[in-house]
């Protein structure tokens, strides 16, 4: 469904180019849950922006479908059904967040509708439809209502970028009720969070902007859980 040629990116950095990924090549399947981590600066966010269309490619491909996107729009990429939650949510000045429900959907929303889906992140319609998307929301609850406007759009590719940040514990069981019903779509998620990691199917570990590893779930996670213990045992 998804995947990535050679892909680079390189950004000025005191007047320095920055390689901050370096030729990533990986292939994503239909409706499987992949989980991106590793340390933070690792490049992440940055694949992530980049099969989004949120940042242009350096170099490398990407295919989504079959089809090069590397240069379109995100709009476009969005009309072929990828959807992304940022690691720190937008906010838009002005826009109540039933309209902007109404336009991740596609169409117009009942109240019925909307309580439905403000449901799914833990929000009560009443309180949140007429309220504008700005600062004046906790950074839980712009994440929260961020995920509703993405898992709306019932995209064929969702990109969720660390979506527990600013979650509290209450919803982060809800979070992974959430993960665990996306069936019908291939799913993203960037995340250091054990139990996101445990619900994945495939882990790609990022360092210094290449892939350290890509593997099922079953052979990564014991890797890491084995690094963290000796970080533990040298930190004594
Ligand atoms: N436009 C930029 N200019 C210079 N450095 C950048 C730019 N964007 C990101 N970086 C650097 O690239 C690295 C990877 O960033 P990011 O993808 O956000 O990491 P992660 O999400 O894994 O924490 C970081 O070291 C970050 O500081
Ligand atoms: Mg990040």
């Amino acid at each position: 469904m998804l995947e990535i040629i050679n892909l680079s990116y390189r950004a000025q950095d005191d007047n320095q180019d920055k390689e901050i990924l370096d030729n990533i090549n990986l292939k994503f399947e239909d409706n499987y849950t992949y989980v991106i981590t590793g340390p933070n600066g690792s490049g992440k966010s940055t694949l992530a922006k980049l099969v989004m269309g949120i940042l242009p490619a350096s170099s490398g491909k990407i295919l989504f479908n079959g089809m090069n996107i590397t240069s379109l729009p995100i709009n476009e990429r969005a009309k072929l059904g990828i959807s992304y939650a940022f690691q720190t949510p937008v906010t838009f000045k002005g826009l109540k967040i039933r309209d902007l429900i109404d336009v991740a959907c596609g169409q117009k929303k009942s109240f019925d509708q909307i309580c439905e889906i403000l449901s799914k992140v833990g929000l009560c319609a009443k309180d949140y439809i007429n309220r504008p998307l700005d600062d004046k929301l906790s950074g839980g609850e712009l994440k929260r209502i961020e995920i509703a406007l993405a898992l709306c759009q019932e995209a064929k590719l969702n990109i969720f970028d660390e979506p527990e940040a600013g979650i509290d514990l209450w919803s982060f069981d809800n979070l992974i009720d959430i993960f665990n019903s996306l069936k019908n779509s291939t799913n993203i998620i960037v995340s250091h969070q054990k139990r996101i990691l445990h619900i994945s199917d495939y882990i790609i570990l990022l360092k210094n902007g290449q892939i350290e590893k890509f593997g099922k779930k079953e052979e990564v996670v014991p890797l890491l859980e084995k690094r963290q213990c000796a970080r533990l045992v040298r930190s004594k």
